[in-house]
């Protein structure tokens, strides 16, 4: 292993050892036992609390701060994993050999190619709109003819289509041949088109949001996008084709390491809206796109930009204590803090916390920034973290990663997104195995029996 990388997998190693000593235990029986439907929850507002389904993808324990992707702890997979497994993981239950890899990886950056959808993209004001706008009409548009909801009886045609990428429509042909044999040929045939069609859409996603959000970046900062290198990894594709060089093998494996952080997280708002759009059999690429609307949020994906703006607006070390005096006074949210589910240091935030660290020593121009975010950690922890068990979360020190990657701040959601699909894609299949619409109801709490008069009007 490259020295610059061993130095990295060594700081991991060291945060996993941390985390271990400190969050060691069992799993909650409660959350991680198989359902009897119906049963009995106690459901907070914003439904905390609720369950909805069972899972086999990933399970976050809020209290001692664990997250696990298909039995493989977190930390395990960033010491020795990449995206390109993960991702693979995460949507087919196991990790992949050899050549299983060698082929995804080949998928993968065919699906990189996404032109018709980048030339679409041209004809809005990309400059003026925020990337995550972009992205997620994007993600809508990278919808092809046959979706996983025209799997359903209810194919729509190519010219219902909002738009298709020419270059990589799954071609759908029907045998010709006797009627009776075309029928049995026909059938075994289309489910085995079928199953294809609905990962290579999973696949078309996760290598679609990479191409747009690469190309968004080239385009605001007055570049043309610019292809994938196919000699090249997920990761190392993705910091190219938005920035235009090779990035050194110390980029491209913490960005490879970030990827793999931001690739799922349980039920949470934006994989809730994905599976609610999807439940409905509307097709995968709007369910993809309303999960990434969902996610551009403060208080959820957007947050990460976020803190880089409040760490601008804090300024120095010394202004750390006054700003939090305030903050705290107008009650105001400190973003990159707290978690509906973590009441413990987020794992996440465990591991991004000393690769930030890591980045300020070589980047001195970088270092100021570093060291506000570290006082302003310590003054959210002690004020905080034993009475509300607030902590950072993942964004509080991704933000500063990608900052320190060289990458600006309206890109840092985006960049969660394209990480994110392949836990959405994952979620959306494993939910439509045995799907359910989602309908909670709401209390009524309005009048009734209001005279309808004219006089009103
Ligand atoms: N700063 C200050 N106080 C906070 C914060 C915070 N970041 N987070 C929670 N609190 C307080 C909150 O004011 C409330 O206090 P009180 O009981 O006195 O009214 C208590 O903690 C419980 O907070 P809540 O808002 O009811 O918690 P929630 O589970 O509804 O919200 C959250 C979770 C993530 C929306 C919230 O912590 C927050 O707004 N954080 C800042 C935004 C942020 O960093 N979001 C990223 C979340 S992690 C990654 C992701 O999802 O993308």
């Amino acid at each position: 292993m490259h020295k610059k990388t061993q130095e990295i997998t060594d700081l991991l190693i060291k945060a996993a050892e941390k985390a271990r000593k400190e969050t060691s235990g069992e799993p909650e029986p409660g959350l991680t036992s198989p359902i009897n439907w119906p049963i009995d929850c106690v459901v907070g507002p914003g439904l905390e609390g609720a369950i909805a389904c069972e899972s086999k993808i990933g399970y976050v324990n809020g209290t001692k701060g664990w997250l696990i992707y298909r039995g493989y702890d977190i930390f395990d997979l960033c010491i020795n994993s990449t995206y390109e497994e993960v991702s693979y993981l995460l949507l087919h239950g196991e990790l992949p050999t050899e050549v299983q890899l060698k082929v995804y990886k080949k998928k993968l950056t065919q699906c990189f190619n996404v032109p018709e959808t980048l030339r679409t993209l041209l004809s809005f004001s990309i400059e003026k709109m925020h990337p995550m706008a972009i992205l997620r009409l994007g993600l809508n548009m990278l919808r092809q003819e046959f979706t996983k909801a025209d799997q359903a009886d209810h194919k729509p045609s190519a010219d219902s289509s909002i738009a298709t990428d020419a270059d990589t429509i799954a071609m759908e042909f029907a045998p010709r041949g006797e009627e009776h044999a075309i029928f049995e040929f026909k059938k075994k045939k289309r489910e085995e088109e079928e199953a294809a069609a609905g990962i290579n859409s999973c696949y078309r996603l996760i290598g679609g949001a990479a191409a747009i959000t690469a190309a968004m970046n080239r385009i605001r900062s007055g570049h043309f996008p610019i292809e994938a290198d196919p000699e090249l990894s997920f990761a190392a594709n993705f910091l190219f084709m938005m920035t235009g060089k090779k990035p050194s093998v110390e980029e491209e494996r913490i960005m490879d390491i970030s990827l793999i952080l931001h690739a799922d997280h349980g039920m949470n708002a934006s994989t809730f809206a994905a599976m609610v759009v999807a439940s409905t059999l509307s097709d995968i690429y709007f369910s993809i796109g309303s999960g990434a609307a969902a996610l551009s949020g403060p208080l959820h994906g957007g947050a990460n930009e976020q803190v880089i703006h409040m760490l601008k607006e804090i300024g120095s070390v010394e202004n750390v204590k006054p700003w939090f005096v305030k903050a705290r006074k107008d009650k105001r949210k400190i973003s990159g803090f707290g978690h509906r589910v973590y009441k413990a240091y987020d794992p996440r935030a465990r591991i991004l916390g000393p690769l930030a660290k890591h980045l300020a020593k070589q980047n001195k121009e970088f270092g100021p920034l570093f060291k506000i975010a570290k006082e302003l950690e310590k003054e959210v922890v002690s004020s905080f973290g034993k009475e509300k068990k607030i902590f950072p979360n993942v964004d509080f020190y991704s933000g500063i990663v990608y900052h320190a990657l060289g990458i600006p701040a309206e890109m840092f959601t985006p960049i969660f997104t394209v990480s994110r699909v392949a836990g959405w894609t994952a979620r959306v299949n494993e939910y439509l195995e045995n799907n359910r619409i989602f309908r909670p109801r709401a209390m009524y709490i309005g009048p009734f029996n209001k005279k309808y008069l004219n006089g009103n009007l």
